[in-house]
């Protein structure tokens, strides 16, 4: 089939990769020159395993075209993906849709009468009806379909997610175009993956209600965790505990310093606004973004017990990604928890494996960056373990006693037991553990 992949971020570009590899001819869009010039050199923009070998594979079979040229992009396509971004409105948490409509203007008049235009961003009720009257007002013909097909894939774990996933959602009124959108997913389809075909509206709330479901779920231990905390028991013994039980199940159930990332903020927030839309209101979500914006001061008031006060205090912080594996800073807990300290009055050195980058340009230099762990650590009154990289675990924890001046380290990601650390001669403090 031919293809066209509106935008190169996470979502798009992982889509345009393992469509290509299941076999199509990919043409991948961005408005970005210097992310497509850098997809044209062969290089992905953003840190995702196994994504840049994948896409490699799909470049020397010939089946991939980035581009900036919509008309090139998006003539002759059977299925135009859309992938941009749907940001959260800083000022009162609504979905910014703008990319989405701008998208929808620029490919209408390339559009072949025939071809399927999918939402694969996550957009609120009602974004495929509003998608196919911007088209219809632009002149296309109605024979042009839109479908909702809401992405679920993991940042990190993108690769496998998209090719493994538990189920695809395909929101659509005619059995036609999800017939088509199955073709494009036809190995999927083959390997007997759930394909869940339902109203476009009630895809775009299944998108919402997973993550605001995970969200809940993810706050919820986190809460068992700061009671377990005061009653100074070991809330991963609870955890295991409650997800024995396969009504509940043992995922989204680590203790740690609150969701982040570019969609359960988000995502969350979006759902309070389409729940307003509809005069209802969603109390359970709306207290699980409260209690999670609350985490990071409560974790550094911690800190600031622990060491009398942060006042001129050396911290070094390992970790700014929102969670390990990716380079993604977007609400991260570990972003909030340096602002934290540094409105403490801490001076804080960060290490992360890839999010550096990213996260300068939302902190700049109120704390400054290292190259290393070691060098994050080295002189500090205490240490902080923020972000889940496989790397940090690996590191010995009396080299940590040996580096710091301090012996305070807070690892709320539970990646040491506290058993070693204090073995190592550090204080620990956690999140649901006790030293
Ligand atoms: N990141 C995730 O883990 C994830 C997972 C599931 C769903 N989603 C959803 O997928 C969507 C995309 O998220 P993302 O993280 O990939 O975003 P992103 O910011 O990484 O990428 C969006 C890309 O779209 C490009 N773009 C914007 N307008 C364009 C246009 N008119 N034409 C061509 N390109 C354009 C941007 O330049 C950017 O490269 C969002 O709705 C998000 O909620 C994201």
């Amino acid at each position: 089939m031919e293809i066209c992949v509106i935008g190169a971020g996470y979502v798009g570009l992982v889509t345009a990769v393992c469509v290509s590899d299941f076999g199509h001819n990919v043409r991948c869009l961005d408005i970005d020159e210097e992310r497509i010039e850098a997809l044209l050199r062969g290089e992905v923009p953003f840190y995702e395993p196994g994504l840049a070998e994948l896409m490699k594979k799909n470049i020397d079979k010939n089946r991939f075209l980035f581009t900036t040229d919509v008309d090139l992009a998006v003539k002759g396509a059977e299925v135009v993906f859309i992938g941009v971004g749907t940001p959260m409105n800083p000022e009162d948490g609504t979905v910014n849709l703008d990319y989405v409509i701008q998208a929808a203007k620029d490919i209408a008049p390339h559009l072949s009468p025939k071809a399927v235009v999918v939402d694969k961003s996550t957009v609120p009720v009602g974004t495929a009806r509003m998608v196919k009257s911007i088209l219809l007002e632009s002149g296309v013909p109605e024979s042009v379909e839109v479908v909702s097909n809401p992405e679920f894939l993991r940042e990190g774990s993108a690769v496998g997610d998209f090719l493994h996933p538990d189920r695809v959602v395909i929101g659509s009124d005619r059995v036609e175009a999800a017939e088509i959108l199955k073709r494009a997913y036809h190995p999927l389809v083959e390997n007997g993956i759930d394909f869940l075909v339902t109203s476009p509206e009630a895809a775009e709330l299944i998108k919402y209600a997973s993550n605001a479901f995970l969200a809940v779920k993810l706050t919820f231990i986190n809460e068992i965790a700061l009671l377990a905390d005061a009653i100074g028991i070991d809330a991963l013994e609870v955890a295991k505990g409650i997800g024995l039980d396969k009504r509940i199940g043992k995922k989204y159930l680590r203790p740690g310093p609150g969701f982040g990332g570019s969609c359960l903020p988000k995502d969350t927030h979006g759902l309070l606004h389409i729940a307003n839309t509809y005069d209802c209101r969603m109390n359970v979500v709306e207290t699980a973004i409260e209690v999670n914006d609350n985490i990071p001061a409560i974790l550094a008031g911690r800190i600031s017990t622990a060491l009398g006060g942060l006042q001129g205090k050396k911290i070094g912080l390992l970790g700014l990604a929102f969670k390990g594996n990716t380079d993604d800073v977007r609400y991260s807990p570990a972003i909030e928890i340096a602002k934290e300290l540094v409105k403490g009055g801490a001076m804080v050195t960060a290490f992360d494996p890839e999010a550096t980058k990213l996260a300068k340009r939302v902190l700049g230099d109120s704390i400054s960056y290292a190259n290393s762990p070691e060098e994050a650590l080295t002189g500090a009154d205490a240490g902080v373990i923020a972000t889940e990289w496989v790397e940090f675990g690996e590191i010995d924890p009396s080299d940590i006693r040996e580096w710091m001046a301090g012996d305070l380290l807070a690892d709320f990601r539970n990646i040491f037991s506290p058993k070693a650390i204090v073995s190592a001669g550090l204080r620990f403090i956690g999140m649901g553990r006790q030293g």
